[in-house]
């Protein structure tokens, strides 16, 4: 009927131990668990399950693993090495997270590559406000273009996007859509006065040590639909332009802007798949003047090859 939000790391480490968390968990705890005596390793699983069940506005999961593509990964370094060019290697990956996945291919590359390496992981949500009222019963978390995504009442937590089901969880629902309205129109209205606000970065602490101590490896935000200049000589999309999130004219359209960020011959990375180690769904692909040419093949073909290939013919 009624479910509860986890909003202590008490309870959530409790509940992490038992197996995946199923209840809302209060975004606070990135960073309490950030801050916590416990070791990185569980520090990053706590993190990991603040993110795993929070949705965003456009539908999509901040789900990632360490270690998720080893395999492919060795893939893409090999196809970077045989980049021609002296200059720095630039490589642009997007949909990061919480840029596991980006340190994870940074270590391979790093070891192998014979050139400078500059690295940018980014992803549209790495940052996140979270507004809290005086009381300490009241929190709103807002991503960085202004869009509720959770708002926490005492122990009630509800994510604003993928919220719990009528059937399953009526009172959460009732709450989502009676009660929290009149919240968030009494906060917007100033009456409910004294609210401290913070930023948290949705940022591991393998990314964030990496950034710290190499000035190649940076983070920060970017829409897939709305690219930096660039150019890059690697452009990676993993577990992010999948036809279960966007349709064929958004992906298209994604698939446009990574070929005018590439140089020539440049490399375009992209694939999908479920836990660490599973099988990847896809392919690495060489920019031409009109469009792609396809290098090789994960473990599956990718399940969007015939969109990068009908690219290859000049579609727009
Ligand atoms: C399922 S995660 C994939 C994380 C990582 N690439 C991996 O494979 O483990 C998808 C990520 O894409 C991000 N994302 C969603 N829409 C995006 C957009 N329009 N531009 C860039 N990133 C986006 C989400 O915030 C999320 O972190």
């Amino acid at each position: 009927m009624l479910r509860l939000g986890i909003t202590t790391l008490e309870q959530l480490s409790a509940k992490a131990d038992r197996g995946p968390v199923r209840a809302a968990v209060s975004c606070q705890l990135y960073e309490e668990a950030r801050g916590s005596d416990e070791t990185p390793e569980r520090r990053q699983k706590l993190q990991s399950e603040v993110l795993r069940r929070l949705r965003f506005p456009n539908g999509t999961y901040k789900r990632t693993h360490p270690s998720r593509f080893d395999q492919f990964d060795c893939q893409v370094v090999e196809a970077s090495c045989e980049l021609a060019g002296k200059g720095p290697l630039r490589l642009l990956d997007l949909g990061v997270s919480d840029a596991t996945t980006s340190v994870d291919l940074w270590d391979r590359l790093e070891a192998k590559l014979a050139r400078e390496l500059q690295f940018v992981a980014t992803d549209k949500y790495i940052e996140i406000e979270i507004r809290s009222h005086a009381s300490g019963r009241l929190h709103f978390a807002f991503d960085s273009s202004g869009e509720l995504i959770q708002v926490r009442h005492g122990r009630f937590v509800s994510n604003c996007y993928g919220p719990e089901s009528w059937k399953r969880f009526p009172v959460n629902r009732w709450l989502l859509e009676r009660k929290v309205p009149r919240l968030v129109t009494k906060y917007r209205s100033g009456e409910d006065g004294d609210f401290s606000s913070r930023r948290v970065r949705l940022i591991g602490h393998r990314a964030l040590e990496l950034e710290r101590r190499s000035p190649g490896f940076q983070t920060g935000e970017c829409d897939l639909f709305d690219l930096p200049e660039g150019p890059f000589e690697v452009v990676r999309a993993m577990n992010i332009l999948n036809p279960g999130y966007f349709d064929e004219n958004r992906l298209k359209t994604a698939l446009n802007g990574i070929h005018r960020v590439l140089v020539p011959g440049g490399l375009l990375v992209v694939g999908a798949n479920e836990e660490a180690g599973s099988k990847v769904e896809g392919g690495v692909y060489r920019r031409s003047a009109s469009g792609f040419e396809f290098i090789s093949q994960a473990d599956g073909a990718c399940r969007i090859h015939s969109l990068i290939m009908e690219r290859a013919t000049g579609v727009s």
